[in-house]
C-alpha cells in the first residue's frame, strides 16, 4: 500500500486529465467557437440510432447554423458496445468526405467507438487492433468533442476505450493519454431524453467508478476529491433523474457528477467491481451500468469481510451517502457495512422506480454460466486494481451471492 504518513496521502503519485470541459444550459452554443480554436470545419458526427431518435442528433447540427462549420457527415449506425468493424466503417466515410474533425454525440458506446475511429485515421492504418493495450499510440490525435447523452461511463474525460473484435469474441482495451478527448461539452438538453431505466443503470457505473477510484491503491488527494463530489452528487440527485427526467438542472448535475467520477477513475482506476463487471457483460450481455448496480454492494461487502483497511475506507464514504446528522450519529465500526446498506437502499428505490435489476438472475444470467464469469473476472485488466487480492473462487462467491 502506497500510503505515507496519513490515510489516503501516497508517498508519491500521478494525476493528469487535459479535457476543457463546457457545462451549462446552452453549452452546445458554444461548439462552433471550440472547433474553430481547434483548427476545424469539417467535424464527422458519430453517434447511435437510439440518440438520433431521440433528436439529440438536430441540437448539434442546429448549433451550427450560420456558422463556417459544415457537416462532414453523420454515421448512426454505431452498435451498442463499439466493434472494430463499426469503427474501420466509420473511418472510410471520415476519409471519404475530407472531414477533419470528430463529434461523438452519444453514451458510452459511441464515445469509444469514436475514440477507436480517431486512431485508425491519426494513425492512418487499417487495423485498429494493432493499437490494443497500452501506450501503443504515438502520433498526434485529430480535433475530437464529445457531447455525452447519458450520464454514467466518464468516457467523455478518459484516456481508455473498449473496443470488441466479434471475429475473436474479444474485448479489446485501448489506453493512452492521446485519446483524451479536447472538449467535452455537458448540456442538459442531451440527457433529458434518456428512459429511466438507462439513467438509473449509467448513475449507478458513475457511482461505481466514484466508490472504486475512492478505495483503489492508486488513490490519491485529488482523485479522491473528484471521487467525493461525485458520489455527493449522485446521492442528492440520482432518484430525481429518474423520477423527473425533463428537470435539466437535475440532468446537468448528474451530467457533471459521471464527468466528476470518470476524473476520479481515469487516475486511480476501477478495481473488482469493473473486473465482475465486463465479465457479467462480456458473457452474458448484461448491460455495463446494470452489472455495476448489481455487484457494487457485493463487492464492497467481499472488500470488508478481507480488508480492515479498505472497509474504513468504504465506511468514510458514508459521509457522501447520508446525511451530516445520521453520519455523525452511527457507530464508527459499523460506517462500512451502513455505507453498503445506503447503496442497497439507493438500488431497492431504483428497481421500485424503474424496474432496474437487483440480482444477476433478474438479469437474466443463469446459474451455470457464473464459472465462466468468474474466469473472465480474474483475466479481467480491471483485477490488478483491487485493493485486495482475489481469487476464482472468491470471485465465483461474490458472483454467488449477487445471483
Ligand atoms: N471508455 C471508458 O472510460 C468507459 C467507461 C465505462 C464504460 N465504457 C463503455 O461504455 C459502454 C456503455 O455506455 P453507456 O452506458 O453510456 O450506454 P450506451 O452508449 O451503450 O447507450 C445505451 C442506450 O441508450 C441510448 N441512449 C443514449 N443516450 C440517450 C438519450 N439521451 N436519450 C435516449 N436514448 C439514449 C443509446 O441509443 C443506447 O441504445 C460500454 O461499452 C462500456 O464498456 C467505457
Ligand atoms: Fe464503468
Amino acid at each position: 500500500m502506497n500510503t505515507g504518513t496519513k490515510e489516503g496521502l501516497p508517498k508519491y503519485y500521478e494525476f493528469f486529465n487535459s479535457v476543457k470541459i463546457i457545462s451549462g444550459s446552452k453549452a452546445l452554443e458554444s461548439m462552433s467557437y471550440e472547433l474553430e480554436l481547434l483548427g476545424a470545419k469539417m467535424p464527422i458526427i458519430i453517434t447511435d440510432k437510439g440518440v438520433t431518435k431521440a433528436g439529440l442528433v438536430d441540437h448539434v447540427i442546429n448549433s451550427f447554423g450560420g456558422t463556417q462549420v459544415k457537416i462532414g457527415a453523420v454515421y448512426d449506425d454505431t452498435p451498442v458496445d463499439s466493434s472494430n468493424i463499426a469503427v474501420n466503417e466509420i473511418a472510410s466515410i471520415y476519409r471519404q468526405q475530407g472531414c477533419d474533425s470528430i463529434i461523438a454525440v452519444g453514451g458510452g458506446s459511441v464515445i469509444d467507438s469514436a475514440k477507436g475511429v480517431n486512431i485508425v485515421i491519426s494513425e492512418e492504418t487499417d487495423d485498429l487492433m494493432k493499437f490494443a493495450g497500452n501506450n501503443r499510440l504515438t502520433k498526434p490525435m485529430k480535433p475530437f468533442i464529445v457531447i455525452p447523452t447519458t450520464a454514467g461511463t466518464g468516457s467523455e474525460v478518459t484516456m481508455a476505450a473498449v473496443i470488441a473484435n466479434p471475429a475473436k469474441n474479444l474485448k479489446m482495451q485501448f489506453t493512452s493519454p492521446l485519446m483524451l478527448p479536447k472538449v467535452a461539452v455537458l448540456d442538459p438538453v442531451m440527457t433529458v431524453s434518456m428512459p429511466p431505466k438507462i439513467t438509473a443503470a449509467t448513475a449507478m457505473d458513475a457511482l461505481t467508478h466514484a466508490v472504486e477510484a475512492y478505495i483503489g491503491p492508486q488513490k490519491n488527494p485529488v482523485s479522491d476529491a473528484f471521487a467525493f463530489s461525485a458520489i455527493e452528487m449522485i446521492y442528492e440527485n440520482i432518484e430525481s433523474a429518474v423520477k423527473s427526467g425533463s428537470d435539466k438542472d437535475v440532468r446537468l448535475a448528474m451530467a457533471n457528477a459521471a464527468l466528476l467520477a470518470g476524473v476520479a477513475f481515469a487516475n486511480s482506476m476501477c478495481g473488482l467491481i469493473h473486473a465482475l463487471a465486463h465479465a457479467t457483460g462480456g458473457q452474458c450481455h448484461v448491460p455495463h451500468g446494470v452489472a455495476n448496480s448489481i455487484l457494487l454492494p457485493y463487492g464492497l461487502e467481499f472488500y470488508i469481510r478481507k480488508s480492515p483497511e479498505t472497509a474504513k475506507r468504504i465506511g468514510k464514504l458514508l459521509r457522501f451517502l447520508t446525511t451530516p446528522e445520521d453520519y455523525a450519529k452511527g457507530p464508527v465500526d459499523e460506517r462500512s457495512k451502513n455505507t453498503v446498506a445506503a447503496i442497497r437502499g439507493m438500488t431497492g428505490n431504483l428497481n421500485k422506480l424503474c424496474g432496474i435489476p437487483l440480482s444477476l438472475s433478474q438479469a437474466g444470467v443463469t446459474r451455470n454460466e457464473l464459472a465462466a464469469i468468474a474466469q473472465a473476472t480474474i483475466n479481467d485488466g480491471a483485477i490488478s486494481f483491487s485493493p485486495v487480492e482475489v481469487s476464482y473462487h472468491e470471485a465465483l462467491e461474490v458472483l454467488n451471492q449477487a445471483f
